[in-house]
């Protein structure tokens, strides 16, 4: 078979590597994929567009799906479009992807439910918006309403970041449409996972636990980003913790969705806090993967994952079951100069040629100039190892690290200590 994936970044290489793995497959075409992408798997990038165009490709070279990484096109509706053009999608509607276009429709969709999470309100006006900060007080979380690709949330600390963080979404503007309505939510404590599950409308397979570290520097310092690394499984979600995460939060998700006559189809994501007591709180949904989860996860992948996604596609993923590699995998995200903010690019990358010993490196912001790879995003590579303890991935993550170089590299020293103190 045939298969179209939609995206271009770590997440879509480690998505189409493990497709390229099955017997099954013929081809994987990525669009727009990245020069990396297109040398390690042996395939084609596609430049095309627009949906008409991915469509007209799809029936030529007879795609049996089509898979999507990003938000973006789920938001704007590829899995319609692709429904009203009769060809198989994975992914959710658009109007299920407002689980995480919206911030204020999945808020509201967790009370109705009763799915916990911290209590909020929703504002368009900057004046209601900053009474409201006052009477809660500190720390408390701003969140832009729309997609803000990880830049729209701010954890206020003090009452004036809290009202600058108003002023700039509500009256500057500064997020656009995205910003025009903000969520207001109370701070909540303890650790996060990543929990994603692929769900068929009705039926759903949770994929293995991982954790992300959405702070640009060690120790959880410094800026948001879209992550600067992951490691799988999470220590925190113990089988307890697996289990009330399915209870009380995937399951009423799915339940609720499909009961208000819009079933979730595709990955979801759950952002979760997990307090002290093993209780979890959905921090954010995700309707899609995540990135830089996916390299990890995909790593320890042992099941064929175009069978996968064909029992989601035909609603049978209460018949399959899914085998993991029982090693940790752990992520290490290299990032450009400048990094969260403008990046710069057309640095010349050196040494992945001689990195695969110890594990594999995903190809996210690079392209390729006069047969060289050069710098061409904030994310540029991931990598990935496996280990026999977290500790010994984590190792050998780094060591495929070690000879790669690249002007205004820069990445964290500690992905994973946080597993690696919660075993100690
Ligand atoms: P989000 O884009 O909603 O995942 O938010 C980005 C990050 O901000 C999260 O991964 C958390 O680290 C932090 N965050 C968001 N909401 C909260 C909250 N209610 N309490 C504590 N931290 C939060
Ligand atoms: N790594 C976080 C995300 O993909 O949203």
């Amino acid at each position: 078979m045939k298969i179209l994936l939609i995206g271009s970044g770590g997440r879509e290489h480690a998505l189409a590597w493990k497709l390229r793995q099955s017997p099954k497959v013929e081809q994987v075409f990525v669009a727009p994929g990245n020069a990396g992408i297109a040398k390690e798997i042996n395939t084609e990038t596609l430049s095309l567009a627009t949906f008409e165009e991915l469509v007209e490709f799809c029936h030529k070279e007879d795609i049996a799906f089509t898979l999507v990484g990003p938000e973006v096109p789920l938001s704007r509706g590829i899995v319609n479009y692709w429904r009203d053009a009769g060809l198989p999608i994975f992914g959710p509607t658009k109007e299920a992807a407002q689980l995480e276009s919206s911030k204020d429709f999945a808020k509201a969709f967790m009370m109705r439910h009763n799915i916990p999470t911290a209590k909020y309100q929703t504002f368009t006006d900057a004046q209601t918006a900053h009474d409201y900060v006052n009477q809660q007080g500190v720390p408390i979380v701003i969140k832009a309403d729309g997609l803000a690709a990880g830049k729209g949330v701010v954890v206020a600390e003090s009452l004036e970041q809290a009202h600058a963080a108003i002023d700039a979404m509500l009256i500057d503007n500064a997020m656009g449409d995205a910003g025009a309505r903000v969520v207001i939510e109370d701070f909540l404590q303890g650790e996060e996972a990543s929990f994603i599950v692929m769900v068929d409308g009705e039926n759903v397979l949770p994929l293995a636990s991982s954790q992300d570290h959405k702070r640009l520097l060690n120790d959880d310092k410094g800026p948001n980003t879209g992550g600067m690394g992951a490691y799988s499984p999470a220590p925190i979600v113990t089988p307890e913790v697996h289990q009330r995460v399915m209870d009380e939060i995937i399951l009423p998700t799915i339940k609720g969705m499909k009961e208000e006559g819009n079933p979730f189809t595709g990955f979801l994501y759950a952002g979760l806090m997990i307090d002290a007591n093993g209780a979890p709180f959905v921090v954010e949904f995700n309707c899609r993967m995540g990135d830089p989860e996916t390299q990890p996860i995909m790593m320890r992948l042992q099941s064929d994952f175009p069978s996968l996604i064909e029992a989601a596609l035909s609603g049978s993923l209460n018949t399959v079951s899914v085998e993991w590699d029982p090693r940790p995998a752990v992520g290490v995200v290299m990032a450009a100069e400048g990094y969260p903010n403008e990046v710069r690019k057309g640095d010349a990358i050196h040494g992945v040629e001689d990195a695969h010993d110890f594990g594999k490196i995903f190809y996210a912001g690079v392209k390729s100039t006069l047969g060289h790879f050069v710098t061409n995003g904030g994310r540029v590579l991931c990598a990935v190892a496996l280990g026999n303890t977290i500790a010994e991935a984590k190792e050998n993550a780094y060591k495929v690290v070690e000879p790669i170089h690249f002007d205004g590299m820069h990445f964290r020293t500690d992905i994973a200590d946080k597993a690696l103190s919660r075993k100690a």
